[in-house]
């Protein structure tokens, strides 16, 4: 068995788009720049976009975060996301979600430039991603497509079950996973809460991704030998020896799992620091046109 380190991985594609930045900047070519707009004071949010203006340091992007308070009104968050699309310094921003309840997260969504839209959550990019045209693909898909590849996982005629067909996770996965390309080329199952036999399904995977929420939900009576598993749970769970009071659990029974396994990623550690990384890679891109030629 062999776990696939997203840490690891993260901090050398990392080092990777420092080095090209470094270059940029040699060159005197404008520096990438993202910028983040965070409303209210929500914890998880605040350390999420903490992570996010770190990591643009880290690789030499120019960073911008924009606060508002809870109380803002759609309108003045519609203006601000307007003002962005129409600054030539930034490359890409991001609204981080979720948003107070006042405000339609859908519109706000919308109303962002697909050509900025390094989320990938935008309609348009979710569409261009589905027909296999260029297109900004959101974070974890992405950043699991990034793992598959740099571990050489073979993905080409193997049986993929995806559990949970969110629109962020699993339904672009299984897009992603099904079309031309490497990784790609796989026979993909979205399995979801409907799904019936599922422990049958999962015994004929070859890859496993479990991406339901549900921590521990994939045991080891439901995996093949020889099984790649790449757990994209994130629940936390309340843990007394801690200094947060919580710790990070899987959807996957790690120890009951990994020991059938070729490859599994583990919790923390694997999937999650992958994350952050897309946004900087989808932030990357942009600058330099990749995705949108004009
Ligand atoms: N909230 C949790 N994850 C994300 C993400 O990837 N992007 C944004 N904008 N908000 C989030």
């Amino acid at each position: 068995m062999q776990l696939i380190d997203g840490k690891l991985t993260s901090k050398e594609v990392r080092k990777e788009i420092a080095a090209e930045v470094a270059e940029l900047k040699a060159r005197g070519a404008k520096v990438p720049h993202l910028a983040a707009i965070l409303v209210g004071h929500d914890g998880g949010s605040e350390s999420y976009v903490a992570g996010k203006m770190k990591a643009c340091e880290e690789v030499g992007f120019k960073s911008s975060l924009i606060r508002f308070e809870q109380e803002v009104t759609e309108a003045e968050l519609l203006s601000q996301v307007k003002a962005l699309n129409e600054d030539p310094d930034v490359d890409g921003f991001i609204v981080q979600l979720p948003l107070p309840k006042h405000i339609d997260e859908e519109k706000v969504n919308e109303a962002i430039d697909p050509r900025k839209d390094v989320d990938g959550f935008h309609p348009v990019n979710v569409g261009r991603m589905a027909i296999g045209m260029p297109a900004f693909v959101s974070a974890t898909p992405q950043g699991i497509m990034e793992l598959l590849k740099r571990y050489e996982i073979e993905t080409a005629g193997k049986h993929v079950v995806v559990i949970g067909r969110s629109n962020i996770v699993g339904r672009p996965m299984s897009i992603l996973l099904s079309q031309k390309g490497n990784p790609g080329n796989a026979t993909v199952t979205v399995a979801h809460s409907r799904t019936a036999n599922l422990k049958a399904l999962c015994l004929d995977a070859d890859i496993i991704i479990a991406a339901i929420g549900v921590p521990g939900f994939v045991k080891g009576d439901m995996v093949k030998e020889g099984a790649v598993v790449i757990d994209v749970g994130t629940t936390r769970v309340p843990a007394t020896d801690t200094k947060s009071g919580w710790r990070l659990k899987g959807d996957v029974l790690f120890d009951e799992v990994a020991p059938k396994c070729s490859y599994i990623t583990p919790v923390p550690g694997g999937v999650g620091p992958m994350t952050i990384t897309s946004l900087i890679i989808n932030t990357l891109k942009s600058a330099k046109k990749e995705i949108y030629t004009e």
